[in-house]
C-alpha cells in the first residue's frame, strides 16, 4: 500500500474520507475529549455515503490497511474507521483521496466516546477491534478499549447478526475483552476464526511473520 512520505501530513482541507469538519467543526479538532457538535447529529450514513448499505466500523485504523483492504474486499458494505491518533487519522484521508477506496470515512476521536453517538442502535453489520493497545501501566488501564458499559453498547448497536471480530496477540488483553463480551447477555457464544478469514492488520502481518500466537474470536448480537 502506497505511504505517505514526510513525517507528518499536511492538514486536510475541505470535504472528504475525514469527517472531522463535520463531526467537530474542524479538522483540527479531534482525539480525547471532543464531543460530536449537536448540530451533526442525529448522524445519517446513508446520506454521508450516498447509498444505503450494511454499515461497518473498525476501531484503531493506525495506518488504515486492514480498513483499505476490508472495503475493496467487501464493496457491497460502507465501512467507517474511528482511531484516536491525529497523524493516523490525517494520513489515511491522504491515501483514500489519492487512491480510493471511496467506500469508506474515517473519525479522529476516542471511539469509547464518539461511537455512541454517531451510530443508532442496531445500525451496525460488524465491529473490528485488531489488535488494541493494551495499556499496560495500571494508572493507563482506565484507557483499554473494552471495558464497562462499551460492550453492552456494541450489543446494542449491532443488527441481529452482526458481530464483533477481535484481534489480538497479548492473551490477557484478548481475556479481559473475551470476559468483557461473554457478560452481555445480547452476545451469543464466542467463535474463533482463522487467519484467511479477514484480510490481515500492519500488526498481523508481523505476528504471523515472527510466529507469534494470535487470538482470533468473534461474538454474534443475538436476534
Ligand atoms: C496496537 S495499534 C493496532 C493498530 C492496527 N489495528 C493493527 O492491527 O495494525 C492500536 C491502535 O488503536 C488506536 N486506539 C487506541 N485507543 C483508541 C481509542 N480509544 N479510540 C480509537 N482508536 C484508539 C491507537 O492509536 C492505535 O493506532
Amino acid at each position: 500500500m502506497p505511504r505517505v512520505r514526510g513525517p507528518m501530513a499536511a492538514r486536510p482541507e475541505g470535504d472528504g474520507p475525514l469527517l472531522n469538519a463535520r463531526l467537530f467543526g474542524d479538522h483540527d479538532r479531534g482525539g480525547y475529549d471532543v464531543a460530536v457538535s449537536p448540530d451533526a447529529l442525529p448522524w445519517s450514513w446513508p446520506a454521508t455515503f450516498g447509498r444505503e448499505a450494511p454499515l461497518t466500523l473498525e476501531i484503531g485504523f493506525n495506518r488504515g490497511k486492514f480498513l483499505s483492504e476490508l472495503a475493496r474486499a467487501w464493496p457491497d458494505h460502507d465501512h467507517v474507521g474511528i482511531e484516536v491518533s491525529r497523524r493516523f487519522a490525517w494520513r489515511l484521508h491522504h491515501l483514500l483521496s489519492a487512491h480510493g477506496p471511496e467506500n469508506v470515512r474515517i473519525v479522529w476521536a476516542d471511539a469509547r466516546a464518539a461511537t455512541p453517538a454517531l451510530f443508532q442502535p442496531g445500525s451496525l453489520q460488524a465491529v473490528f477491534i485488531n489488535f488494541p493497545d493494551p495499556w499496560w501501566k495500571k494508572r493507563h488501564h482506565k484507557r483499554r478499549l473494552v471495558q464497562g458499559p462499551f460492550a453492552a453498547q456494541l450489543a446494542e448497536l449491532l443488527a441481529p447478526g452482526g458481530r464483533v471480530w477481535v484481534k489480538s496477540d497479548v492473551a490477557d488483553i484478548a481475556a479481559e475483552i473475551d470476559e468483557s463480551l461473554a457478560a452481555v447477555p445480547a452476545f451469543g457464544d464466542r467463535t474463533t476464526f482463522g487467519v484467511d478469514d479477514l484480510p490481515l492488520t500492519f500488526r498481523e502481518v508481523r505476528c504471523v511473520r515472527t510466529g507469534l500466537p494470535i487470538h482470533r474470536f468473534h461474538y454474534t448480537r443475538q436476534g
